[in-house]
């Protein structure tokens, strides 16, 4: 393995949430408003305005989409003054565009960042995903195991019954048999609507959010995000990206990858320390939404160093512009 690079973690860390928060700022106006693309579009924007200011030679691994699709933030794109750090960005300007549009819960703007080639280029596809709080032994439960030996797994581990153990899972369709499997162990789910990122780093607090797995299929780049999270707080995930169409294999290809039915632990998806900044949009078990009061916006933030395992949770107030 090549030796860690080394890329002023501790210094970029205020930058990274800075950027996260004027995304967050952005969005801030359109939440509730119905229109999903106008929030994403302000959250984009505002994103790309401030990573420029960074001292740091950038590249978006984890971005908006191919170039073709995404006018700013696609993959590849530079990003920075360029006078710095060689650096890899994994970003989601606005985790969770329909929750911010209509208001509910757990609408995050998410953005990490590592030294160049420490982040898995995933595809734009979807991921099976898997993860835990910190804790456990790496092979407490795996991708490989049904949803219900998963559970009983778990809740060995965790010395309780499976009717104890909280599982996190996206609402849809394709997750009905998931679901009704999951329910005949005993086991609660807490059904999400939207925004697995978040639902991922529920189980890094399981103390505080109840939730100690999360299950299911959702976006390959939010799997990567996740794992940037779980590395700086501790906890596991494994991926697995799925293809539905030979497009898919084909972005895959493009990323650089070959065998199509790995898995990807956490620490294959981010391979070195980094950093990890996301702002609340609306409110939720994890950072509080913007307030906004006459006159003024106050953001939540979290910022965490995988390398000293620091979780720093601050708030900016800020005059209404
Ligand atoms: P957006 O905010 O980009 O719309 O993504 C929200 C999200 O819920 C992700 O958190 C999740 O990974 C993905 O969409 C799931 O995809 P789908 O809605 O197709 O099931």
């Amino acid at each position: 393995m090549n030796a860690p690079i080394e890329f002023h973690d501790r210094m970029l860390s205020l930058g990274l949430a800075r950027v996260s928060e004027a995304a967050a700022l952005a969005a801030a106006r359109f939440v509730g408003r119905g229109d999903e693309k106008a929030a994403d579009q302000a959250a984009v924007d505002a994103m790309r305005t401030q990573l420029d200011m960074l001292d740091i030679n950038g590249v978006v691994v984890i971005g908006e989409g191919e170039r073709d699709e995404a006018p700013m933030l696609y993959i590849g794109e530079e990003v920075g003054t360029g006078n710095g750090p060689a650096v890899d960005i994994a970003l989601d300007p606005l985790e969770g565009t329909t929750l911010t549009a209509k208001d509910m819960p757990n609408a995050l703007t998410v953005i990490a960042m590592g030294p160049r080639g420490s982040m898995l280029h995933a595809p734009d596809v979807y991921m099976e995903k898997l993860a835990v709080g910190p804790g456990y032994r790496p092979d407490v439960v795996s991708l490989d195991m049904s949803p219900a030996e998963r559970v009983h797994a778990l809740s060995r581990a965790k010395s309780c019954n499976p009717s104890d153990i909280t599982v996190c899972v996206l609402e849809r369709p394709r997750h009905e048999d998931l679901i009704a499997e999951l329910r005949s162990t005993g086991a609660a789910i807490r059904l999400i609507s939207d925004g697995d990122v978040a639902g991922v780093i529920h189980c890094a607090e399981a103390e505080i959010t109840g939730i100690d797995m999360y299950m299911g299929s959702g976006g390959a780049p939010e799997g990567v995000l996740a794992a940037a999270a779980l590395k700086c707080m501790g906890g596991q995930i494994w991926g697995r990206l799925l293809f539905r169409n030979d497009d898919e294999r084909a972005r895959a290809a493009r990323a650089g990858i070959t065998d199509l039915n790995r898995v990807y632990t956490r620490d294959d998806m981010v391979r070195q320390d980094v950093i990890f900044a996301a702002t609340g949009v609306t409110d939720g078990s994890i950072l509080s939404g913007i307030r906004r009061e006459v006159g003024w916006f106050t953001t939540e933030t979290v910022l965490m160093r995988s390398k000293t395992g620091s979780v720093r949770r601050m708030t900016y107030r800020t005059p209404a512009k």
